[in-house]
């Protein structure tokens, strides 16, 4: 689970009303909606071209169930007319990432920018900064760029994915910085702390696996038994080593030594 997992399940479910809006998160019932989103030409238009039938039914089974996945209703008929979702970037981790959709017919009435607007100050006034929230659109997506720019966001980076070239947001102010900061920060400690217990590993931790689950039941076995599971700890040292110092790696991959207590 990323840590933008992490925060949003700590505040979801979340409804967000805006003066023409009501942003509510997405339920079964939003099937059809889903899949009307999702395979529009026109909506799809920037986003690959409509969805395959299996991907629809994916969509329409993990929306209800991911935090941070709101239908957009039309306060004045009730209307379903869209999709905001905020959820973990995947080309960075530690940021949030959102994304939205509206019905071709609800277009060009401000409802969109009313709609992201307030996903993204929720995000970045209700929830702890743990990471920063980027918008990535396509640069040919004019209304989308527009959008964001229109609600204070920055255009902070270009690249090429998908074969397109893409535009990075992010809303603009001291608050981002902080957040970028602390997301680069967090990573250099992941990286230095792995490499500070890796160069004091025994030579036989030295060989086990980043991932530890792709040890066999027989490389296990030679290992000391005390294993720390409770903990998601290994340790690398061989069986029946003294002393009770262990020597291993936590759950994350990084290498650890602790001593063994009665408890363990
Ligand atoms: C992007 C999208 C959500 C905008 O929704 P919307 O409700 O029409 O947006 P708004 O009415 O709030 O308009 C936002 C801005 O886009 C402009 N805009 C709207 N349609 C436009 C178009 N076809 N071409 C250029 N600009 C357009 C509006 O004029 C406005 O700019 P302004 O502030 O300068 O007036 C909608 O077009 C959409 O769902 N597109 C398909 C999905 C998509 O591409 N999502 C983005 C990637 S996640």
């Amino acid at each position: 689970m990323t840590s933008v997992d992490v925060a949003l399940g700590l505040v979801w479910p979340t409804e967000l009303r805006t003066d023409r809006l009501h942003l509510r998160p997405v339920t079964v019932e939003d099937a059809s909606l889903v899949r009307e989103l999702l395979t529009d030409t026109k909506v799809r238009a920037f986003l690959g071209g409509p969805a395959s039938e299996e991907r629809v039914t994916a969509r329409q089974a993990s929306y209800p169930t991911r935090a941070g996945s709101w239908t957009v209703v039309r306060v004045a008929d009730g209307q379903a007319v869209g999709l905001v979702v905020i959820g973990p970037d995947h080309r960075c981790d530690g940021a949030a990432e959102v994304s939205y959709q509206m019905l071709p017919d609800a277009w060009g009435k401000g409802l969109g920018r009313e709609a992201v607007a307030a996903a993204v100050s929720w995000w970045t006034e209700a929830v702890p900064a743990d990471g920063p929230l980027v918008a990535v659109t396509q640069a040919a997506n004019s209304a989308s760029r527009r959008l964001l720019e229109s609600i204070g966001m920055r255009l902070v980076d270009e690249f090429e994915e998908h074969g397109e070239q893409q535009c990075l947001y992010t809303p603009a102010g001291d608050d981002t910085e902080l957040r970028w900061a602390r997301l680069v920060a967090g990573r250099v400690d992941a990286v230095e702390r792995r490499r500070g217990a890796q160069a004091r590993a025994t030579a036989m931790g030295q060989e086990l696996p980043d991932d530890l689950t792709a040890l066999s039941p027989g490389e296990l076995a030679r290992l000391c038994s005390d294993r720390h599971g409770a903990y998601g700890r290994i340790c690398a040292r061989t069986a029946g080593h003294v002393p009770a110092l262990h020597l291993g790696r936590a759950p994350d991959g990084a290498w650890i030594a602790w001593v063994a207590n009665r408890e363990e």
